[in-house]
């Protein structure tokens, strides 16, 4: 076991709060953008374990999340003086919440991804 975010620089980890309460996690990664199948890895964030509690969910915070952490990656961007223009994800085919979510928080479609092992995914991207 280790605390992952601690042993890479690249990856940001982040509690979602809603009213004071953690209700779920998501990490922001530079330099990774190619496992949700981009053409490289620089250009943009990654966003990846992406979760909210499951007594939460249906609640429309996965939206309001998604919508944060593209504020947020942009925040980093300026901060730390990287190149990236927005932020990618990939979502599994089957998972139509997760889908649905980041269609409302301004994630465009850009197509099907078969990399990783967890099947079919689609790539999704919103600039900042
Ligand atoms: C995906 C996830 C983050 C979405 O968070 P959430 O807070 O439940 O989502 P929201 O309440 O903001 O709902 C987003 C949309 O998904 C829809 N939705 C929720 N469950 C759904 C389901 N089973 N089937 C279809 N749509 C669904 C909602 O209706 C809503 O759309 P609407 O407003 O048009 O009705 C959450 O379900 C989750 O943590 N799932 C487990 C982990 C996961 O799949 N993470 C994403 C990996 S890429």
């Amino acid at each position: 076991m280790m605390l992952i975010g601690l042993e890479e620089e690249s990856r940001h980890p982040m509690a979602i709060d809603a009213n004071g309460a953690a209700v779920g996690v998501l990490t922001l990664q530079s330099g990774a953008a190619m496992l949700a199948g981009w053409a490289d890895d620089e250009s943009v964030w990654l966003l990846r374990g992406f979760l909210i509690d499951r007594r939460q969910q249906g609640k429309g915070l996965g939206v309001l999340a998604a919508d944060a952490a593209v504020r947020a990656a942009a925040k980093l961007t300026a901060a730390l003086g990287g190149n990236q223009t927005g932020v990618v994800l990939s979502v599994n085919e089957e998972n139509p919440a997760g889908q649905a979510a980041y269609r409302k928080a301004g994630f465009e479609d850009r197509g099907q991804y078969l990399g990783g092992d967890a099947g079919p995914q689609r790539t999704m991207y919103r600039p900042f």
